[in-house]
């Protein structure tokens, strides 16, 4: 299959995400081809099989060029196995009151571009301290302190269950040739 692998990202975590995924189903003896959207210039659905996209959450709402590219592309994408996965930390608490609201988030997101995944993956991102400034290192200390998770804000910590996204990518698109 041709696989597009079309991400959003702040802090690096979703990129790191896709090139995983991207590794994956190379091995799996797909094509893949990883965009940021934000260098999307006039891309052609046409080509692909099938497509992931992929962006992150960051105060309760994933990157606007996200939103573009699935609203720009909506027709594309209907032809297509897509699936997306949204990257959080609040899925990591594995709490169901958390999930529902990334599930709520999630759905606001297919209201507002008019895109609806085959498939939605909730995907634990990671905290990225090496690169926050003060104040975003300070909030998120005390977002990780909220949760009761134990951080040192000298540190990156990464929650990405590697095995559990390896499995999910494996549903859109099987070994090459088996579809
Ligand atoms: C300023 C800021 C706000 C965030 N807001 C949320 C949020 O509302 N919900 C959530 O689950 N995670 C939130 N996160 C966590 C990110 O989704 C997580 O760090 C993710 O790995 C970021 O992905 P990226 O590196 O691809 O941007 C936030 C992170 C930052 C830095």
């Amino acid at each position: 299959m041709n696989i597009l692998i079309a991400y959003a990202t702040t802090e690096g975590q979703t990129r790191k995400i896709c090139r995983f995924c991207a590794d994956v189903l190379i091995d799996e003896g797909h094509s893949v081809e990883l965009l940021d959207v934000g260098d999307d210039d006039g891309l052609d659905l046409g080509r692909f099989d099938a497509a992931i996209l992929a962006a992150s959450l960051h105060l309760g709402t994933f990157q606007k060029d996200m939103g573009e590219f699935a609203k720009t592309h909506g027709n594309g994408l209907a032809g297509l196995r897509t699936m997306f996965l949204s990257v959080s930390l609040a899925v990591a608490s594995g709490e169901a009151k958390d999930l529902a609201e990334l599930d709520r988030i999630c759905g606001r997101f297919f209201d507002e571009t008019g895109w609806r995944p085959d498939q939605l993956i909730h995907v634990a991102g990671a905290f990225r301290f090496t690169q926050y400034d003060f104040f975003k290192s300070l909030a998120m200390r005390w977002i990780a302190h909220q949760q009761g998770q134990d951080v040192d804000p000298t540190k990156d910590r990464e929650y990405t269950d590697w095995q559990a996204l390896r499995r999910a990518v494996l549903t859109l698109a099987g070994p090459a040739g088996s579809s």
